[in-house]
């Protein structure tokens, strides 16, 4: 049983799902906690994906605890039900954590697709850091994606033998993505790949930054903006009204910021390709625009994913206004600048980790066709 319930969730299992229909006597059951809804929705109908359980859990204004409330009473149903031989969770969401915690204690073995993620600080991603240590303790299997995870997980103490080295199933997703062509829905997206102008891909929600920090970020694209009216900043929207709220009245009357709803995957894609930075505070942007060569600056003070920081692809920048615009302008104005940081790396897979995820799920139902 495959359990998700937000859009960087459903990117991410996608491929997993994918392979999982196409594998021998194995039997995927796909179930969606739908904490996000029309955001999970466009993800599910790109990858042709119709969920066998929808528990429609999406509320505006939902906290954490609503959320997993309702996630562990609501999944140990489907689990009384369906009875699955494991479940599979990618991430750290409040689903991933509140499935892992139903299946636990249904003594069902729980996968942890993305183990091992660590900013080192408890309240940093807030509350993402908790969730994946919390799934560190109680999962029988942990599907790392790099090195650096793995070594993340020794040191919590999960045994060696239950971690798996599998890459990044967010690059199975991207390549399938980015060899596919598409057409881009809004208008002004449409003429992107013949504008002549620079183009600043912009995403912002994280739960941490809601508030001062939100506002800053809007500032600073107020200021940029302005400063440079040959440059098209492009803001998809994230759902959470808070973080409209914050952003929007400072972007609302400039002609060269195109605010728009969350972009649909495939275009997404493209989206970053056809970008030259981009600004963000999402955590698998930063790992599939690296893949694509663009440089990304992080609106965060650290980072669970310091490989591409490492390779100098992606650089971690705060929220303070006049260093986001700082930033943003070095590269805008320095061409060494830009060409240094935009590397193609790929720390994070070789587009093959939903095939090995399913070869280790094989083995763990049953061992005798492994
Ligand atoms: C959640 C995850 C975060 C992940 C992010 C991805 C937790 C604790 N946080 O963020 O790890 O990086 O999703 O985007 O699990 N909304 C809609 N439609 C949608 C989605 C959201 O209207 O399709 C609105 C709703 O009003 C909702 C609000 O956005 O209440 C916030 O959604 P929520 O899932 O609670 O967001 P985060 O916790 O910020
Ligand atoms: N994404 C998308 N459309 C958008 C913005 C982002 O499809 O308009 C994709 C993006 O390619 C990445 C994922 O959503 O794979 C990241 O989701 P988000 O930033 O919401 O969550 P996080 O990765 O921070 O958990």
């Amino acid at each position: 049983m495959v359990i998700y319930g937000t859009r960087p969730e459903a990117i991410k299992v996608a491929p997993v799902v994918k392979a999982l229909e196409a594998a021998p006597n194995l039997t995927p059951i796909v179930v969606v906690t739908a904490q996000h809804r029309e955001m999970l929705d466009q993800v599910n109908a790109v990858f042709d994906i119709v969920p066998d359980v929808d528990l429609n859990l999406m509320a505006h204004g939902q906290t954490l605890n609503s959320i997993a409330g309702s996630v562990i009473t609501k999944i140990d149903t489907v689990l009384e039900e369906h009875r699955p031989d494991a479940v599979v969770v990618q991430g750290d969401t409040t689903t991933v954590m509140g499935a892992a915690i139903a299946a636990f204690n249904r003594e069902i073995p729980v996968v942890h697709l993305e183990a091992g993620l660590r900013s080192g600080d408890i309240n940093s991603p807030f509350p993402e850091e908790a969730n994946r240590k919390i799934v560190s303790q109680i999962a029988r299997v942990h599907l790392a994606p790099t090195m650096v995870s793995r070594r993340n997980l020794l040191a919590d103490g999960v045994a060696d033998e239950d971690i798996h080295v599998i890459g990044n199933t967010v690059i199975d997703a991207l390549h399938w993505a980015v060899a596919r062509p598409v057409e881009f829905n809004v208008p002004e997206l449409q003429k992107l790949t013949h504008d002549e102008r620079k183009v600043l891909l912009v995403t912002t929600h994280r739960r941490e930054n809601l508030g001062d920090n939100m506002v800053s970020i809007g500032k600073a694209m107020r200021q940029l903006a302005v400063t440079y009216p040959d440059l098209l900043i492009v803001w998809p929207a994230h759902k959470n009204p808070k973080v409209r709220a914050s952003i929007g009245p400072h972007i609302g009357d400039l002609d060269n910021v195109l605010s728009i709803e969350p972009v649909e995957y495939g275009e997404f894609s493209h989206l970053i390709n056809a970008s030259d930075i981009v600004l963000t505070d999402s955590g698998g942007i930063q790992e599939e625009a690296p893949s694509l060569g663009k440089p990304v600056l992080v609106l965060r003070e650290n980072t669970e994913r310091p490989e591409a920081v490492d390779a100098g692809t992606v650089k971690l920048i705060g929220t303070a206004a006049e260093r986001i615009v700082s930033e943003v302008s070095a590269l805008l104005d320095d061409s060494k600048t830009y060409r240094d940081m935009a590397n193609a790396v790929n720390p994070y897979g070789d587009g093959h980790s939903a095939g090995r995820s399913v070869a280790i799920l094989r083995q763990l139902v049953s061992p005798s066709q492994g």
